[in-house]
């Protein structure tokens, strides 16, 4: 599976690395990240692209991406794929999953939500975008802060069908 991975501006970069730091094997990841989250990951062995790199091979619908996420998504982020603007290359690469009908999950951070923050979700989700804030659930019984990332990056995976352990599943011992 080819996954594109954006870091934008928004706090909680950490969990979009720490996202990709539990991508399965078979999982490549094509990143686009901030200059800083850059040098943390360029060791890896995922590709890494700069935002503003608008000639990178995920920036084309020849690129057999399979899905891209966005995470974590600012608002700023946010609008611009809502309204088409692709001047960098998250933009041009979401608005490229759009264009080819791929998946794409935005996990939007901010609160509170403003009204067009609202209506630009509301939007997107009508086009097919996947709107998945990090949102942790309470019902998986997180002990610590690095337990409640596994979850969030765990339902994310679900929704992008990487198949993953990170997290205890509600009345799973039942079944
Ligand atoms: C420390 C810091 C935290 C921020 N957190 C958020 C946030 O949680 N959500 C958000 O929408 N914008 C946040 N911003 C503002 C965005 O960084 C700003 O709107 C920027 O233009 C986003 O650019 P980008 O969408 O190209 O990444 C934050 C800015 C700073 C400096």
């Amino acid at each position: 599976m080819r996954l594109v991975v954006a870091v934008t501006g928004a706090s909680g970069v950490e969990l979009g690395l720490k996202l990709v730091s539990k991508l399965p094997e078979r999982v490549t990841g094509y990143l686009i990240l901030s200059e800083n989250a850059r040098r943390v990951l360029e060791h890896e062995s995922h590709r890494v692209y700069n935002d503003d790199d608008i000639a990178a091979p995920v920036a084309s619908g020849s690129f057999p991406s399979d899905a891209m996420i966005v995470v974590p998504c600012s608002m700023n982020t946010l609008a611009k794929i809502a309204c088409g603007i692709a001047d960098n290359l998250v933009t041009r690469t979401a608005a490229v999953m759009l264009k080819e009908n791929r998946p794409l999950l935005l996990a939007p951070r901010e609160m509170p939500l403003g009204t067009i923050a609202l209506e630009n979700m509301l939007k997107l989700s009508r086009l097919g975008v996947t709107i998945a804030p990090p949102v942790p659930g309470y019902y998986s019984g997180h002990a610590t802060v690095e337990e409640m990332e596994d979850f969030m990056i765990g339902k994310w995976f679900d929704l992008l069908g990487i198949e993953h352990t990170l997290y205890k599943r509600w009345r799973i011992e039942e079944l």
